[in-house]
């Protein structure tokens, strides 16, 4: 008897192989073992997955990781190591502070779309991103350090469209506010059979650097973006089926015009509209004095699609970002 298979190797055995030459290809022992850990932990849930919707569900998806991956590296060549441009106007420290609870002195930015957490421990390591900051000066009591994001990661631009979200179909709109660098979009795109996504972004050089990016990989045609203030297009708003909030006021309008901002979305966003905010919206509208009544203004929803959780790799963060849907007609705040 042979000890070895000496025909057509079954395949299972092809499968194994295949994995293992796949795993001699990631560079670094830890990577080996995240892979390793990650397939023990989703292991059901991929199998649940390839069963329930066939190979070629499953690799479209890692198709779409890949060139969110690969849209992530052009961009990083284009833009400062903290996301932010010369052209910007990052609220000052007291604003920012009082609308976050953040101190501008402990925080640093980084850019969570062009950077993951493999990259934040290198950079780190590399001391381009300081560990920690001493909350007494001179003395031991040191803290973590704040680092912000100004883009969603992602993995949590994964968990919004493929489990947050209800299964969007190509007649749905997709309208982000504040589009920057373009991850929603991008996103939307890779993750969503939509044909209509849209951006608006107050900021012109970020509208360039996301229109060159679209043409690069061949997105331009299902999505826009669109140089504007929001509360001159309202039409976009009115039009949308899905608005993205990503921490879009937040750290770029002073307190007056957040409110004002506010009662303009609440005016616009159609009845039924789903709104897919980080932070929660009470807590944006908190410091603010809209006069909208949240209850009567939108219900919280639960992930549409839970048992596609797993298969995310956003874990520690998908408790961020929440899915609202309006439940009045629009009207007067
Ligand atoms: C935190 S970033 C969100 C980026 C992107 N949506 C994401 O999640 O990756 C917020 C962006 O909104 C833009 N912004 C803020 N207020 C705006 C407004 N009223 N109209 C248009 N853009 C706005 C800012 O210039 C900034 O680039």
């Amino acid at each position: 008897m042979d000890a070895f298979p000496t025909g057509h190797e079954s395949g299972l055995e092809t499968a194994q192989s295949d994995f293992l030459r796949l795993l001699s290809g990631l560079s670094s022992e830890r990577d080996r073992r995240a892979l390793i850990d990650w397939i023990g932990q989703s292991g059901s849930a991929l199998v649940a997955q390839v069963g329930a919707g066939g190979p070629t569900q499953s690799q479209a998806r890692y198709e779409a990781r890949r060139r969110l991956a690969d849209i992530a590296d052009r961009l990083k060549g284009r833009m400062p190591l903290t996301g932010v441009l010369a052209s910007e106007r990052i609220l000052a420290p007291a604003e920012a502070e009082s609308a976050s609870g953040l101190r501008p002195e402990h925080t640093v930015h980084l850019d969570g779309f062009l950077f993951d957490e493999v990259d934040e421990e290198r950079l780190t390591s590399q001391g381009q991103i300081p560990p920690s900051f001493c909350a007494q000066c001179g003395s031991r009591d040191v803290q973590e350090i704040n680092l912000i994001t100004h883009s969603l990661s992602r993995p949590l631009l994964e968990f919004v469209f493929t489990s947050l979200l209800p299964e969007l179909n190509p007649h749905h709109k997709i309208l982000d506010v504040g589009s920057r660098l373009g991850s929603v979009l991008y996103g939307a795109a890779l993750f969503t059979p939509c044909q209509s996504i849209v951006g608006v972004e107050m900021n012109s050089d970020f509208c360039d650097i996301t229109q060159t990016t679209l043409n690069e990989f061949d997105l331009a045609s299902r999505v826009k973006v669109i140089h504007a203030e929001l509360s001159t297009v309202p039409e976009l708003v009115q039009q949308a089926d899905v608005i993205v909030l990503h921490n879009v006021f937040e750290w770029f309008m002073p307190l007056q015009a957040q409110t004002s901002i506010w009662q303009f979305l609440q005016r616009n966003i159609p009845k039924n509209g789903l709104i897919v905010a980080s932070p929660r919206i009470e807590q944006s509208l908190a410091p603010l004095n809209t006069g909208i009544d949240i209850s009567k203004w939108l219900r919280p929803l639960e992930p549409a699609r839970p048992e596609a959780i797993a298969l995310t790799e956003a874990e520690d963060e998908n408790d961020s970002i929440f899915l609202y849907q309006v439940l009045a007609d629009p009207g007067p705040a």
